[in-house]
């Protein structure tokens, strides 16, 4: 896969909101918060306001969440359309003062960390859906664990590759295409219509443990809402909160995290 263009995700604004919007974009963040809430208290002792870097942040759903919260927060991306949403959202927070936004390709993070524009101190480092698009994962790791200050969390959301065979297979009945997806080395996708690499959590852990990280969250974002076909149903809210407590309750538990179709990693720095 080469390079993919910011111009992909700046067409691609409305359906990512629209993605965003529905059930499972929901239970994505709605789970990725659960499960950052137990790591909070390493990154952020005592509650106190804190500094967060958040990398290809896109329209700062989460950043300015932190931001809400109190944190003060830089926000890396390359997409205009992107960056011009998260400042909006910024400034309807009421925050804009505690957000700091840099467009810029995460491949130029190490410069800009260099030349003091972006802080290398950070407490809490988010990398949330950026690795498919990358391609050098680990390069990309060790620039997110260099903005940390020692002892600092690192986040990690990345699509699962072990998820898609299994959604063929189960969603779309399709034992062939299944087949087929279980080596295939990307796969297309659907709100952004770009081939993107799944990872796997053992494959990102490898490149972790190389650079000293040591993981201590481990979780799946969304472990049976794509398996089930009836989308209309996920809309009506006690479904949906039925759905969100399973999911809340199945997000560290073995073997359903590990098919699920994100994975959720949290790492800590080496303190020396
Ligand atoms: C799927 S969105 C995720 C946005 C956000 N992290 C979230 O999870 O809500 C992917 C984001 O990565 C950004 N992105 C992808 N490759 C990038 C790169 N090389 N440099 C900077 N941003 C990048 C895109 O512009 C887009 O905003």
């Amino acid at each position: 896969m080469g390079r993919v263009d910011s111009g992909t995700f700046d067409e691609a604004i409305s359906a990512w909101r629209q993605w965003q919007d529905a059930p499972w974009g929901r239970l994505r963040y709605a789970i990725a918060a659960a499960n950052l809430g137990r790591h909070l208290d390493h990154a952020l002792p005592g509650g106190e306001p804190g500094r967060i870097l958040d990398v290809a942040g896109g329209n700062g759903v989460e950043a300015i969440r932190f931001a809400t919260d109190g944190h003060r927060v830089t926000l890396v991306d390359y997409s205009a359309r992107m960056l011009a949403a998260a400042r909006e959202l910024a400034y309807k927070a009421g925050v804009a003062d505690r957000v700091t936004i840099h467009e810029s390709d995460v491949a130029q993070l190490a410069e800009l960390l260099g030349e003091g524009l972006v802080d290398d101190g950070n407490d809490l480092v988010l990398c949330h859906n950026l690795l498919p698009y990358v391609t050098d994962v680990e390069a990309t790791l060790a620039v997110c664990l260099s903005a940390l200050r020692p002892g600092g969390v690192l986040s990690i959301i990345c699509s699962n590759a072990h998820s898609e065979p299994l959604r063929i297979a189960v969603r779309e009945q399709d034992p062939s295409g299944a087949l087929e997806a279980l080596d295939a080395p990307t796969r297309v996708a659907k709100t952004f219509g770009t081939p993107v690499v799944p990872r796997t959590a053992e494959e990102v852990g490898k490149h972790l443990d190389k650079l000293g990280a040591r993981i201590v969250g481990h979780y799946g974002i969304r472990n049976v809402c794509d398996y089930m076909t009836d989308d209309e149903r996920k809309y009506d809210a006690s479904f949906y909160a039925e759905l969100e407590r399973l999911e809340l309750a199945l997000a560290d538990r073995m073997p359903y995290k590990l098919t699920a179709r994100l994975f959720h990693l949290v790492v800590v720095k080496s303190a020396e």
